[in-house]
């Protein structure tokens, strides 16, 4: 194939350079256009544009094809787990199992918060939303752990491995913390020796007057929600967490711009949007006929329906389908929403609006449905998508900090005022 594209503007043409991806994907590199033309190139949106050459995850939205480092979405699922698959995201390679221990035992080593952090969270006003608790927790981690948290890139890097394991492990402490205090309850001591998701589900849920075992079929529905967020490529929140990360800030600054960006409904968000969605519905007595009908007519969205990149079914939300049966019969809960959302999934899937615009079901159309089965509060779920989403991010953080040579920095097509004079207040 041809290295070189042309551009002609006029009688003026410019030949641009064609990057090429490890996986056929073609770019054209516009770095020098505006040096050389004046010209900038316009994508509302980001849509086509390519921000970054990046090592950590490939999807093909056209077939629904998601790999983190090489390893498909549907392997990993089935045969890895959320800290494997979290070293494998962040460094590259599964871990051997020496590497696993030891990544493991870092992770343990941190699971409680300083004082101050905790007081930092407790102190939030009551009505902010878990998402602005958790940027706020994410701050002042990194101001507890000023060694860690310095934005001189080498010495962030240095100590990489040292803060990537105390966010990933310290994220969930954060939200549990939260969640306690609203409950006027304190974090119980948990086991450091037991798994990442049986000691959040202990620090969340665990009564001592009710001592219960959390079955492993409930562990293991967490840790696959988990997995199946670990990273995405340049999504909204984490194309802000590089962005952060290229202006030098250090990766708890960097998390917590990501946390906030993730909170949208059009993101991360979608997941308890998803959940209101279908108790409304529920509610309403209806068999979800009319609402995709207002769907349809743009008064609403079909919540957890749709994706920028996946023009197919998103593999991630396939495999939470499947889960979804198996962790409602081992939890022995019966959900009429899992019922609402199949009966819209059928319909949307078969109707002409969504099939000409390719909308399928994302990761968040089933993904509440489990969360709320295993007890999680709706508003905590994007917390939830937040803690499976942490390697990703320190991933993107990582990558940055190796290899990026620039400050992030789009240009804008200016259509405002021409100039106008300032006119004092009583001659405007
Ligand atoms: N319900 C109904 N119509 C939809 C939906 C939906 N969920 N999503 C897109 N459309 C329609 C739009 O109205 C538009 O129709 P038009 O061409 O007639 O104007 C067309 O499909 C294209 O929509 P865009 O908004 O341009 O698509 P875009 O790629 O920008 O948006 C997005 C993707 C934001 C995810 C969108 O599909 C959406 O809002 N979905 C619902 C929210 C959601 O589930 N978000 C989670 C995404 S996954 C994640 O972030 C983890």
């Amino acid at each position: 194939m041809d290295k070189e594209a042309t551009l002609t503007i006029g009688e003026n043409s410019y030949p641009l350079h064609i990057v090429e991806g490890t996986e056929s994907e073609k770019a054209i590199d516009i770095s020098l256009l505006r040096k050389e033309s004046k010209f900038i190139t316009f994508d509302d949106g980001y849509g086509n544009t390519g921000s970054c050459e990046s090592k950590v995850t490939f999807i093909d939205g056209d077939q629904g094809i998601l790999r983190y480092r090489g390893y498909d979405i549907a392997d990993l699922a089935t045969r890895s787990n959320f800290l494997e698959t979290s070293y494998l995201v962040m460094y590259g390679n599964l871990p051997t199992s020496a590497e696993l221990d030891l990544f493991s035992e870092r992770i343990a080593k941190f699971t409680q918060l300083p004082d101050e952090v905790v007081t930092a969270i407790n102190s939030q006003p009551k009505n902010l939303h878990p998402m602005g608790v958790l940027a706020a927790g994410l701050h002042a981690l990194g101001g507890a752990y000023p060694h860690l948290c310095t934005n001189d890139r080498k010495s962030d890097l240095e100590s990489f491995d040292e803060s990537a394991a105390l966010i990933i492990s310290t994220i969930r402490t954060i939200a549990a913390t939260r969640h306690r205090f609203l409950l006027n309850e304190q974090v119980p001591e948990i086991d450091p020796t037991e798994s990442y998701c049986k000691n959040f589900l202990t620090m969340m849920f665990a009564k001592e007057s009710e001592p219960k075992e959390i079955p492993p079929s409930v562990t293991n529905a967490l840790d696959l929600i988990f997995l199946l967020h670990a990273d995405h490529e340049q999504n909204c929140s984490t194309s802000t967490c590089r962005m952060i990360a290229s202006g030098g800030a250090n990766p708890f600054a960097s998390l917590a711009g990501g946390v906030s960006a993730l909170w949208g409904p059009l993101h991360g968000g979608a997941n308890m949007a998803v959940i209101k969605m279908l108790n409304q519905i529920h509610d309403a007595g209806d068999d979800g006929s009319r609402f995709i009908e207002s769907a349809k007519q743009g008064k609403t969205r079909l919540m957890g329906f749709g994706h920028r990149v996946y023009r197919n079914y998103d593999p991630r939300a396939k495999i939470l389908k499947a889960a979804c049966d198996d962790a409602l019969e081992a939890l022995g809960v019966s959900s009429p929403i899992l019922e609402i959302a199949r009966r819209l999934e059928e319909e949307a899937l078969k109707d002409s609006y969504f099939v000409e615009r390719k909308l399928y079901p994302n990761v968040d159309f089933y993904s509440g449905i489990i969360l709320q089965a295993l007890g999680f509060p709706t508003d905590t779920f994007t917390v939830l998508f937040a803690i499976g989403r942490s390697p990703g991010w320190l991933a993107h953080w990582k990558e940055i900090a190796e290899t990026g040579k620039k400050i992030h920095r789009p240009r804008q097509i200016y259509q405002g005022s021409p100039l106008r004079p300032y006119l004092p207040t009583g001659d405007r």
